[in-house]
């Protein structure tokens, strides 16, 4: 154990101190290691498969706003042709020490918002500063590695008096050339963009107002599936605990906690020329710096370095958007509220997986089913006796059928369906503004199958708890699982997730990955006091586990 490490509990802050001296004055320590509990991908651990790094960029991130960095990329020549390939990563490591807040990450790359980050906060008492590493699966984004373009990585940091850490960044990428047990990885024919197209921008859209781009398919289209980027931000990022605004004169005016109104419920939807296409319940995306438990060191909450990303099937829509002209799909995110506004802000992009026929005569076909409401169906109910409670309902249930005529002649028939469940419950004292607890849940599946098969599948439970000490708001427990069977496209690898986070002051983690290809990984890892206590991993996946 290094001394960094030490936790004895009488002589911790002592010793912190000296460390911290020790770390800043003579770089004694190494930086603390932070980390998102995740899977590796699969090929990565290949032995036999050829691997070609480049680095796309470094960057140490100051005062940034406005000035992403900006490079060229150029596809690698020594790692055999891209439709060889059986794999591609990005490798984010960052360093930053000091005071800094969370900040979000987005890469753009050829104009597709293909990953989503944030930083933890340099929580690194006895430390030098904090380092992470996370290693990013972008294979189902090798049609854009294929050929040169532009990379731009944008991580709005502000230095200031007081708030002086920056992010001193790496971000490589790796092909894999693949061998016999990695053949090269199926991928969609085009991948188009669902993002701002602005200049020095992740090309992120901030909402509301929804967003809306146009988007011409080519008329060989034959199938096209969306996956969604959403997070929220500024007075709408502790969404799970806004109230309906029906039941705000329950609170009072000058409360601890200011109270944010227009309701807990959000749903993120896609629409193609006005119609809903396709909606997303999302996952709560937590930073480092929410709550007020000292716990998220080395820790990060689940999905803080790769943010969950949605996916819907937009096939039963190929009909029209094949039609040679230009369709206008809108991004936006709605409320149970009866305006269905939310607060500022999200920032959502997109974009579309599109496979082409093997003819280039056009598709052609129908919409034949189409069931589905502009918004979720909703109720609401509050009570304000002897403590205030509220409790907030969603549904959603989509149906739409379509029949896709390839040139080529083959006829498919589309069949997409979604059944989503909400739920919200708050509790609080009377007349004090911090919840003594919230719980959320989000759940359902959404189906697509093409001619009978499975071709899109995502099943999800997203459970939410967090337990408040009356009168501070400060965190007492925190519960979340993100439980997660997704398969985003017939040509991308289904994985499925159970990851459960407790955390009271302790942080114990579970963590289960299975995928389609027969790889598994468990990792066990707790963690008390800026240090591991315990920490077990297992499956195919696992570094000693083969
Ligand atoms: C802290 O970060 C700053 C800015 O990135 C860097 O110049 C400095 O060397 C770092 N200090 C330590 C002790 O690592
Ligand atoms: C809620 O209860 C408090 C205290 O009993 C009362 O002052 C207030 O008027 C009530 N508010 C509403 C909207 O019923
Ligand atoms: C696109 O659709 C949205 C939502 O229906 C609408 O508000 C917007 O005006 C449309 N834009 C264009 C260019 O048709
Ligand atoms: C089906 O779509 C084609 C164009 O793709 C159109 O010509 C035809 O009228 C449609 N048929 C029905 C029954 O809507
Ligand atoms: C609303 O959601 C809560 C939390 O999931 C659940 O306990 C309750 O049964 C739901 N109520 C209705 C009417 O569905
Ligand atoms: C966390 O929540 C789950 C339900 O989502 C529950 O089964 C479990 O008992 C909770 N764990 C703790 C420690 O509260
Ligand atoms: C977390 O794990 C530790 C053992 O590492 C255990 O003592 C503690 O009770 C666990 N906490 C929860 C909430 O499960
Ligand atoms: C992990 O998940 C797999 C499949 O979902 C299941 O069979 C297995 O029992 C789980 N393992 C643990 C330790 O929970």
């Amino acid at each position: 154990m290094s001394p960094c490490n030490e936790s004895t509990p009488f002589l911790q802050s002592l010793l912190s101190l000296l460390l911290l001296l020790l770390c800043t004055n003579y770089a004694f320590c190494e930086p603390l290691v932070n980390f998102q509990v995740a899977q590796s991908p699969p090929f990565v651990l290949d032995s036999k498969s050829h691997q070609c790094t480049t680095t796309i960029l470094q960057r140490t991130f100051g005062s940034s706003i406005g000035d992403p960095e900006i490079v060229k990329y150029k596809p690698p020549t020594n790692c055999g042709t891209p439709n060889t390939w059986a794999g591609v990563t990005l490798t984010l490591t960052v360093t930053t020490n000091g005071t800094q807040y969370p900040r979000l990450a987005f890469f753009n790359f050829q104009n597709v918002e293909i990953w989503r980050s944030s930083t933890p906060i340099p929580n690194d008492a006895g430390h030098d500063g904090i380092v992470w590493t996370y290693v990013k699966d972008v294979t189902r984004f090798t049609p854009l590695f294929s050929k040169p373009g532009k990379f731009i990585l944008q991580l709005d940091n502000v230095v200031q008096s007081g708030i002086d850490g920056e992010f001193a960044v790496t971000l490589e990428a790796t092909i894999f050339s693949g061998s016999s047990r990695f053949p090269p990885a199926q991928r969609a024919d085009l991948i188009i963009p669902l993002t701002t197209s602005a200049d020095k921008t992740g090309g992120e859209a901030s909402v509301p107002p929804g967003f809306s781009v146009e988007v011409t398919l080519p008329r060989n289209a034959v199938t096209a599936f969306a996956e969604l980027q959403a997070t929220a931000s500024g007075d709408d990022t502790s969404w799970y605990w806004n109230i309906p605004n029906q039941f705000l004169s329950y609170f009072p005016p000058d409360g601890m906690r200011l109270i944010i109104g227009e309701g807990p419920f959000r749903e993120v939807r896609v629409l193609v020329d006005g119609q809903v296409a396709g909606v997303a319940f999302p996952y709560v995306f937590f930073s480092t710096g929410t709550g007020s438990l000292a716990t998220w060191s080395p820790i990060v909450p689940y999905g803080a370095l790769d943010i969950p990303t949605y996916h819907l099937d937009l096939t039963p829509f190929i009909p029209i958007l094949a039609n040679g002209r230009p369709h206008n799909i809108t991004l936006d995110v709605a409320s149970a509220e009866s305006n269905h506004q939310i607060n500022q802000n999200w920032y959502l992009s997109g974009l579309l997986q599109v496979n082409l026929d093997s003819s280039t005569l056009p598709t052609t076909g129908n919409i034949t089913l189409y069931q589905a409401s502009d918004y979720a169906l909703s109720t609401a109910s509050g009570s304000n006796d002897s403590d205030i409670s509220i409790t907030v309902n969603a549904s959603r249930s989509i149906h739409i059928e379509a029949e896709v005529i390839a040139g080529s002649g083959e006829r498919t028939k589309v069949v997409f369906t979604q059944n989503l469940e909400y739920g919200n419950v708050q509790h609080y004292p009377k007349q004090d503004t911090y919840p003594q607890h919230v719980f959320q849940i989000a759940s359902g599946e959404t189906l697509s199958t093409h001619n009978g098969k499975t071709a899109l599948q995502d099943t999800f439970t997203y459970p939410l708890l967090i337990d408040y000490e009356t009168g501070t708001g400060a965190w007492s427990q925190f519960n979340y699982t993100y439980d997660r069977q997704l398969r985003p496209a017939p040509f991308i690898m289904g994985t499925t997730i159970v990851e459960h986070q407790v955390v009271t002051g302790t942080s114990n983690n579970t963590f289960n990955y299975t995928d389609t290809e027969g790889n598994t990984y468990i990792r066990q890892v707790n963690a008390a006091g800026n240090a591991i206590t315990f920490d077990k991993e297992g499956g195919t996946l696992a570094p000693n586990g083969r």
